[in-house]
């Protein structure tokens, strides 16, 4: 970029960051998407009904500041109490506001020794966001933006989870580390973590635990009563993946009342749009809907990695709505293209632990079908 002088008043972090990039919205007509983990279902026709119904004169009025009907209906739904939820402009917001309201910064002083400080700068754990590799790539951009320390553990090479005693024998993780995120089930491998196992952690862990729930529609089990039994966990949940519900980004963490009281003081006033509010309060009015999408959704992911498999694809369990494969032949990236040039997106990410897969999107059945196809149309070119 060419600086015309405004590059000096921008802090030297903010110049600096590396920001997050969310998967691409692409504008060409007809690609089938399956690289952002979108549902490929619409929202059930209630919402959509009570969205519309809402589009009049209220828009010029703010919303309710807390999204309170909101809170009673997801408190009804979890057999807790509104104090116990905090909802957001999408989990990433609840995330973010973990981060600001759990670490301390860091702070400007340089860990290398000069003259000014000349005893090296030790991270303490109040400061540090902790995390496993791979898991959801927001989790470093948030403790950057917040000058945050960031530990980053790897996960087993099988993308399990590493146990108490492992971690506790490895000595990378820390224990007392301010804020730890635990994608559960794990993005972008798909898997799934026990319950039982995640308690575990959590009863080790000093500081606060989020469990991010984003995918955990699709996984066997989930770690919401962990939020309802900790002083210091809490369980991140979206309306975006298995309530279709992205593009009106609502999210909220359920945990300790003392915790969401915390955030509660730092988020902005009206932090959750109104026809965000609308929606997600019609969604949970139509439960019955969504299940029956979840269902489809897993037997698809099922079929569809049975179908790359039998084409040489490394497909990983997966608990989520979309899977994890390492593709036959050729190299991720190639696959990328290959399957672009047949009007197919999916994800591949840099990360060197997942360089060689492809995160892959449970889509309709069609669109599974179609990527079977455009898979097996590529594989035959390269082996004639
Ligand atoms: C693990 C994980 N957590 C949270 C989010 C954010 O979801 P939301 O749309 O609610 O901000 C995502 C989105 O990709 C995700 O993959």
């Amino acid at each position: 970029m060419i600086s015309n002088g405004s590059q000096k008043l921008i802090r030297p972090l903010v110049r600096e960051l590396h920001a997050y990039v969310p998967g691409e919205q692409p504008k060409i007509k007809g690609l089938i998407k399956l690289n952002t983990n979108e549902n490929p279902y619409p929202p059930s026709p209630k919402v959509l009904r009570a969205v519309k119904n809402a589009v009049d004169g209220r828009l010029r009025l703010y919303p309710n500041p807390t999204a309170e009907t909101l809170r009673v209906k997801l408190a009804k739904l979890h057999g807790c109490r509104p104090e116990n939820i905090l909802v957001g402009n999408g989990s990433d917001e609840v995330l973010a506001l973990a981060v600001r309201g759990f670490v301390e910064p860091e702070g400007r002083v340089p860990r290398v020794p000069n003259r000014e400080n000349p005893e090296p700068r030790r991270t303490r754990p109040s400061e540090t966001v902790q995390y496993f590799t791979p898991s959801y790539s927001l989790y470093p951009v948030l403790a950057d933006i917040h000058d945050a320390a960031k530990n980053a553990v790897p996960l087993h090479s099988d993308f399990s989870l590493p146990d108490v005693a492992e971690l506790k024998s490895e000595k990378k993780w820390q224990f007392d580390a301010a804020l730890t995120f635990v994608t559960t089930p794990n993005a972008p491998s798909g898997r799934g973590y026990k319950t039982a196992a995640l308690e575990k952690l959590c009863r080790a862990q000093k500081g606060v635990v989020v469990l991010d729930e984003a995918y955990v529609d699709f996984a066997n089990e989930n770690a919401l009563k962990l939020a309802l039994k900790f002083p210091h966990v809490l369980v991140a949940r979206t309306f975006s993946k298995a309530y279709s519900l992205c593009f009106q980004r609502v999210g909220y963490f359920v945990g300790p009342a003392e915790l969401i009281a915390a955030l509660d003081k730092i988020r902005d006033s009206y932090n959750v749009n109104g026809l965000g509010q609308i929606a997600a309060e019609a969604t949970l009015d139509d439960l019955k809907y969504y299940r029956a999408n979840f269902k489809t959704i897993v037997a698809t992911r099922d079929w569809l990695a049975r179908e790359l498999t039998k084409l040489g694809f490394r497909v990983l369990p997966s608990q989520t709505n979309f899977i994890l494969a390492k593709p036959p032949l050729f190299p991720a990236p190639d696959w990328l293209a290959k399957l672009r040039d047949r009007k197919i997106l999916v994800r591949w990410f840099s990360a060197p632990e997942v360089r060689d897969y492809l995160r892959i999107t449970i889509g309709t059945p069609a669109a599974a079908a179609a990527l079977v196809r455009a898979a097996r149309a590529a594989s035959r070119i390269q082996c004639r």
